[in-house]
């Protein structure tokens, strides 16, 4: 059953302080392949998919959302404006340099700019990754999901749901400690279990990770495998989580932020009726990766 007014991750981008880091990462342990344009990168047909620019930042520069086409979008930007959101449509030279036949740009109320976006274009090249043989899966679920810290979850709430109108998949409600609780939120706007996922926490950065999702668990064991060999700080091993089963593991860039590799999330259709709470992240691993004591070890 396809969803009436699907919406999708169409890409993300980041500010870093060191762009070649983080593109190391993306090439040779997440298995992106470079865009046209430089610091833009791709895990699929579609002309770009994460955009890296230098600068302070280490976080998120912006996060765009690809409707379907110019009539959804207007629409869509209509509805923020009228929940009191400044909302600005895109110049020429903003869509060309995303790639993009329209856009309407505001701002989230965790600060994040958000890109309402549609006709996404096609790279000149099909997408071929020797390290992701098996590619990702992105055909009518976007790029992936991207999860955001927020101090103010009920304002962002209602910026992604009546604004944005992404539906909540389901709840998290974590007790780390006695009097410690810790809630995040996880929405859907296509057969993706979410697309987007909030924390409620103020913390110094916005982004907390990015996620993309291969279509074969192989691709996923041997990226774990070059980024253990790279020595790259792995900040979840090997896991699956509770809420989405999605099987994946998380690396820790530079920037601060993490990506999540996985593969084989269930998916969520319109007649979704498992919006409930969790109380667990993971039904097994997603453990630290302590290379210092395994070193020791052996
Ligand atoms: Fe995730």
């Amino acid at each position: 059953m396809d969803f009436p007014d699907p919406i999708e991750l169409a890409y993300v981008g980041v500010e870093v302080g060191d762009p070649a880091a983080l593109s190391g990462i993306l090439e040779s342990v997440a298995g992106m392949i470079p865009g046209e344009v430089a610091g833009t990168w791709r895990n699929d047909d579609r002309a770009q998919r994460l955009v890296v620019t230098e600068g302070p930042a280490d976080d998120a520069s912006v996060v765009g959302i690809k409707v379907a086409d110019a009539d959804a979008g207007a629409t869509v930007a209509g509805r923020l404006a009228e929940l009191g959101y400044t909302v600005e449509a895109g110049t020429p030279e903003r869509c060309q340099q995303r790639r993009v036949a329209g856009l309407w740009r505001t701002a989230a109320p965790w600060g994040t700019p958000v890109e309402i976006v549609h006709g996404l274009e096609t790279a000149t090249e099909p997408f071929a990754s020797d390290r992701m043989p098996g590619g990702f899966k992105t055909a009518g679920v976007g790029f992936g999901h991207a999860v955001f810290m927020t101090p103010d979850i009920d304002a962002a709430h209602r910026f992604v749901v009546e604004g944005l109108r992404f539906r909540q998949t389901d709840w998290l409600k974590l007790r780390p400690a006695p009097d410690v609780v810790v809630t995040g939120r996880f929405y859907h706007g296509n057969q993706r279990h979410h697309t987007l996922a909030l924390i409620a926490a103020a913390a110094p950065k916005l982004l907390h990770h990015v996620m993309i999702e291969a279509n074969s668990a192989d691709d996923v064991g041997e990226a774990f495998d070059r980024a253990h060999a790279a020595g790259v700080p792995i900040a979840s091993g090997l896991g699956k989580h509770d809420n989405d089963r999605m099987f994946s593991f998380y690396i820790q860039t530079p920037a601060g932020f993490q990506i999540e590799i996985g593969h084989g999330a269930r998916e969520v259709g319109p007649d979704w009726s498992e919006n409930r709470a969790y109380d667990r992240i993971s039904l097994w691993g997603h453990q630290p990766v302590l290379r210092e004591q395994v070193a020791e070890v052996t």
